[in-house]
């Protein structure tokens, strides 16, 4: 018989529970490219617990070989480790294992629960379950009754025992009613406690280290409301198109796919209170203030400070691209945007009066996401003789890529003319911590494993936010816009998103 891979590692001073993970969608494009490289990366380094097994679920017929054999592949292909390890391969691979059945078949539930006990007897998986839905979110509804009914999840209040939990992707709703429609119907079936809502931004490392950047140096809590910030700016740029997802874009957009849920969650983060603890609801509760905080959108918003764009054809890394309007599964003329720009305001103490722009696109110049904090102009009355460029102090927390915080500043330049010069004093995760960080999927597939929902969005910052998106969502789809495409592949987007910052007397940063 294989030894357990995982049973003298153990290098995680937190211990989980031995557990099954089912992934539902075991065939879709996140599995490949995201979940099974990071099951095998939290395998590698330790973290799974030592009685473990990942099963699976999707339509097509497919052996235990044929599934460890893609496996394989999509970890030689996607993960941030390659290539696989032989020799701790060779063990993990037994136990990986895959089920097939469609998603409304009950005959395939109850194979699915047999086959897990069976699972709990060989492998020591003592019935706790974590049920990952990385499905079209049409099917969470369907199979969170089927679980229910067979057995699969428990009710909290009856078996404590054992445990279950259910990992839902985003998006969770595609509007306001969607999203309350949503979350009555599954929570008759599970408990908050239970439910994971996926936001994988809060898994980034760069995005945990905003807490401690604002909550462990005591230097910047003073400083970081309306008295002293002049603005920030929040960026999620990508260079890529949507490549295979035309199907999705069309039905979702980049305002549901990424402003919605990635945006609002950096947002809340930077905004929050601290917490009176860490304790997973004190966190979210800070958060979810800041959301009900937003000052809703205007009729005048929506003409001059909500902005969207869809990418005409371009260049990307030098090469031709196409426009969006000619990728797969997206009609010739199609109105969803693929870009958008919007200012917003937290009606609290310490946020009065202080402008939040955010930009998110598809098809920008470069892949580049970042919060940066602009302060106010220092007094200009000792240095104002001099010929210099008196650039206001900028805080930027580079999400990714090339991980890191800097800070910019004003400084002599030697020499007895003494201008004055913006410096930069960076930090760098890469080259100080010399190491790759993991990434999101692992940290938040070990975390719900763990049973923290910390780093998972609770049901009020998801209806809160779809509470202020929603009549943005419902004005652009009663407004088609006139203009798209409006910008080119491979550009900051359209010109009317520099024009909504600078008639403000500000300008995006140049990335
Ligand atoms: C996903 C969106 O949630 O996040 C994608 O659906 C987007 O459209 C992706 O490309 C970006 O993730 P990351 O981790 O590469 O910033």
């Amino acid at each position: 018989m294989n030894e357990n891979p995982l049973q003298e590692q153990g290098r995680s001073s937190k211990t989980i529970d031995p557990c099954i993970l089912v992934i539902f969608g075991a065939t879709g494009d996140l599995t490949k490219r995201k979940l099974m490289p990071a099951i095998y990366n939290i395998g590698r380094e330790g973290f799974l617990p030592s009685n473990f097994a990942c099963v699976g679920f999707a339509r097509k017929e497919k052996s235990h070989d044929d599934a460890r054999n893609e496996m394989k592949e999509d970890i030689n292909e996607f993960s941030r480790v390659k290539p696989v390890d032989e020799a701790f391969w060779e063990n993990f691979k037994e136990q990986v294992f895959y089920h097939q059945s469609e998603f409304d078949s009950d005959e395939g539930y109850e194979k699915l629960r047999k086959f897990l006990e069976e699972l709990d007897a060989k492998q020591g998986t003592k019935g706790n379950r974590v049920f990952y839905l990385s499905v079209q979110p049409k099917f969470f509804p369907l199979i969170i009754e089927k679980l229910k009914a067979h057995n699969l999840v428990y009710n909290i209040h009856e078996v404590q025992d054992k445990w279950s939990r259910v990992i839902i992707e985003k998006p969770f709703g595609r509007d306001l009613d969607s999203a309350i429609a949503l979350q009555s119907h599954i929570e008759k079936f599970l408990d908050e406690k239970q439910i994971y809502r996926i936001d994988h931004y809060l898994g980034k490392e760069t995005v945990q280290n905003l807490l401690v950047f604002r909550f462990a140096n005591s230097i910047f809590e003073s400083l970081w409301n309306y008295k002293h910030i002049d603005h920030i700016q929040i960026t999620v740029a990508e260079d890529i198109g949507i490549g295979s997802r035309g199907h999705f874009y069309e039905e979702e957009g980049l305002l549901r796919d990424i402003v919605q849920n990635h945006m609002m969650q950096l947002l809340s983060l930077v905004a929050m209170e601290p917490p009176v603890n860490l304790s997973a609801d004190a966190v979210r509760d800070e958060k979810v203030k800041v959301v009900e905080a937003m000052r809703p959108f205007t009729e005048e918003d929506f003409t001059s400070f909500c902005i969207r764009g869809q990418y005409g054809k371009g260049f990307t890394d030098g090469k031709p691209v196409a426009a969006y309007r000619e990728e797969k599964d997206v009609a010739p003329n199609s109105n969803i945007e693929t870009f958008a720009a919007v200012r917003l305001f937290i009606d609290n103490w310490r946020w009065a009066g202080v402008p939040f722009y955010l930009r998110g696109g598809k098809r920008l110049a470069k892949r580049a996401t970042e919060i940066a904090v602009t302060f106010k102009d220092a007094p200009g009355i000792l240095f104002k003789h001099q010929d210099h460029k008196n650039d206001p102090n900028v805080l930027v927390i580079r999400i990714q890529p090339d991980e890191g915080i800097s800070m910019k500043i004003n400084c002599k330049v030697p020499g007895p003319e003494s201008p004055i010069q913006p410096v930069t004093m960076d930090f760098r995760y890469g080259s100080y911590f010399g190491k790759s960080p993991p990434e999101a999927y692992e940290r938040l597939i070990w975390e719900c494993m763990m049973g923290d929902s910390t780093l998972f969005a609770r049901t009020d910052e998801v209806t809160n936010s779809w509470k202020l998106f929603t009549p943005l969502v419902k004005y652009w789809s009663e407004h088609p816009p006139q203009n798209f495409p409006n910008y080119e592949a491979g550009t900051w987007g359209p010109k009317e998103s520099e024009e909504m910052i600078q008639k403000e007397g500000r300008s995006w940063r140049i990335l």
